[in-house]
């Protein structure tokens, strides 16, 4: 099969990681007979040195045309980068919102899982981390405070500063779904997180949430509120299996999440919607500090490249081939810098893309 690809590599260390994905994906294509073809689109600094503007109309029409999205990182340092002395809306991240939202993607799944070889890297002690553990952050993603309305004003010689939280139900319906959705291929427990004890969009949600559940019997549906969330990530995070949230709340707590795995440069993530179109995206940011160095982990791309081909494009037994040889490089002992530990070998971005292609 064809698969047409929009690549973007984006700001600081994204090129470099894009480009083992993409040696990744062309060799599984050679194994398994597909074609990936790669149409770079400019997003983020990349696209605001080159067009003025975070992404340009044109580069959101040809994602829209592609059969999925593969990003890098976009940002750089915000306190030295000219990027960040312009208007909100015009910086790099705000092209990040605008493919979001551009391309309908509101469910955002962030794994959180504690890779075996890696178990030292993981700052959480041997008894709280046990057997191990294997969670989902499901998060809202275009809605909430990141697309309510916003304004900075001043009143009676007071600066002041207004953001906007709304949610409708049919926001919330959806990706409570996906979440009963993806839990039913997991281990069926969704836990659903919210402020339902002071904020209004968070009863709605607790109450259209618990509406969705009714059709999924045979899934477990437990409310936590956020605050206690983020305490029981770090206590037990074994006993999470599915966690459904919305935007911001998702947006910290996947953080905390893919922290404690000790190896956020191994987290994949997925950004999906109604179509099989979705844009793939390690869980980390731009590093602007190491770009160009060769020193960045390139698995978290590869592993989203393997989301990609399991996700949108139903290639699973291509997609499990991936990250078994990611797993097989790893018991060897090849470790970029950010999961060094004694006894291992220390290796950079281009040579870690191929060991891991040469066992595809
Ligand atoms: C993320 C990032 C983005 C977000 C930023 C860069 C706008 O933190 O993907 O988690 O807040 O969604
Ligand atoms: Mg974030």
């Amino acid at each position: 099969m064809n698969y047409s690809i929009a690549v973007i590599p984006g700001d600081g260390i994204g090129p470099e990681i894009i480009t083992e994905a993409k040696k990744v994906l062309d060799k599984i294509g050679n194994n398994f007979g597909h074609k990936f073809q790669y149409t770079e689109v400019l997003m983020g600094g990349v696209s605001i040195d080159a067009t003025g503007v975070p992404l340009t109309d044109e580069a959101l029409e040809t994602a829209k045309k592609s059969d999925s999205v593969l990003l890098g990182a976009v940002g750089g340092n915000v306190g030295q980068s000219n990027w960040y002395s312009l208007p909100p809306n015009l910086r790099p991240e705000a092209g990040l919102l605008a493919i979001r939202k551009g391309l309908g993607l509101f469910a955002n799944l962030r794994p959180a899982v504690l890779f075996d070889e890696l178990k030292s890297a993981c700052p959480l002690k041997d008894e709280i981390i046990g057997k191990g553990f294997d969670f989902v952050v499901v998060r809202e993603l275009t809605g909430g405070l990141y697309f309510g309305d916003r304004k900075t004003f001043e009143e009676n010689g007071l600066r002041k500063a207004i953001d906007t939280l709304v949610y409708d139900e049919n926001e919330i319906r959806r990706i409570a779904k996906w979440a009963f959705e993806i839990a039913g291929k997991r281990n069926k427990k969704v836990c659903s997180v919210d402020k339902a004890n002071v904020i209004d969009t968070s009863r709605l949600w607790r109450q259209v949430v618990k509406e969705v559940s009714a059709d999924y019997p045979d899934i477990e549906l437990t409310d936590m509120l956020v605050d206690n969330c983020a305490m029981q990530i770090v206590k037990d995070p074994k006993q999470f299996d599915v966690i459904l949230t919305e935007n911001m709340f998702g947006d910290i707590l996947s953080d905390e999440a893919s922290m404690v795995t000790g190896s956020i440069g191994m987290l994949a993530s997925a950004s999906l919607g109604d179509t099989k179109l979705g844009l793939y995206e390690p869980s980390h940011g731009s590093a602007p500090d190491i770009a160009g160095q060769n020193k960045a982990n390139p698995i978290a791309t590869i592993l989203s490249a393997a989301m990609m081909l399991r996700y949108s494009f139903d290639l699973t037994e291509e997609a499990d081939s991936i990250e078994n040889a990611v797993k097989t490089v790893l018991k060897k002992g090849y470790r970029t810098i950010d999961i060094m530990s004694e006894g291992n070998t220390l290796v950079g971005t281009k040579e870690m893309g191929d060991y891991i292609v040469a066992e595809l």
